[in-house]
């Protein structure tokens, strides 16, 4: 779902859980609600919306109406938050495989995550995973020619809880969370990515 007035700049989230009330995808509904408040349509792709891409094949001949959708929110956004739960000490595999997907835009004027400001979250039920996670998602935005954002958000859901209000029980995390947001949006350019594209072609 698109939030926001269509000719607003968007802003893209991508993570999330597979199958169950997710901890990294209510945090990144934080951070996304907090670049709305600035001013950015949002596009939440999360757990469920992951679960729908295939394994990404390089070779394949057609891509699925699922891939298209991403790859092209991607290609509209001005910003991107990524939020993934640390798993075995890195980024999990759905998100991985989102991000794979990337490389369907490598010919584009403007591949990857190039030229956009990238906010990154992580948690992990320990403190080791979260920063092994935000490092891997750093190197990966770095691959992507992305600018991950100074500030990263690392949280241990062993210790903070969210709920289903858009809380958390450490109001520390959910300003850490908007601050992100804040973050993208503060260096985003502050034109729809959409209308740029249709002027510049
Ligand atoms: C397959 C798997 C691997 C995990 N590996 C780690 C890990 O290496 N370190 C850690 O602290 N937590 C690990 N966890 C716990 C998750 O990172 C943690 O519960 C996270 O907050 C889950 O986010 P979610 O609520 O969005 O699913 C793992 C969980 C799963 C399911």
């Amino acid at each position: 779902m698109i939030a926001g007035v269509a000719d607003q700049p968007l802003v893209v989230g991508i993570g999330g859980t597979v199958g169950s009330v997710s901890s990294t995808e209510r945090a990144l509904c934080i951070a996304l609600t907090a670049a709305a408040q600035a001013g950015y349509r949002t596009r939440m792709f999360g757990g469920a919306d992951m679960a729908r891409l295939p394994l990404y094949d390089p070779r394949a001949a057609a891509r699925t109406d699922q891939e298209r959708e991403f790859v092209d929110a991607v290609r509209q956004a001005s910003a991107v938050i990524i939020a993934s739960p640390g798993y075995h000490g890195s980024i999990s595999g759905v998100v991985k495989n989102a991000l794979d997907l990337l490389e369907e835009t490598a010919g584009d004027a403007r591949p990857y995550l190039a030229d956009m400001p990238v906010g990154l979250i992580s948690t992990a039920y320990g403190w080791q995973a979260t920063g092994s996670t935000i490092a891997a998602l750093r190197s990966i935005v770095h691959a992507l020619r992305g600018w991950p954002t100074p500030f990263a958000a690392a949280i241990n859901t062993q210790v903070t809880k969210f709920d289903d209000e858009g809380g958390a029980s450490d109001p520390a995390v959910v300003e850490q969370l908007r601050l992100i947001g804040r973050q993208v949006a503060r260096f985003a350019p502050l034109t729809a990515r959409s209308s740029e594209l249709a002027t510049s072609g």
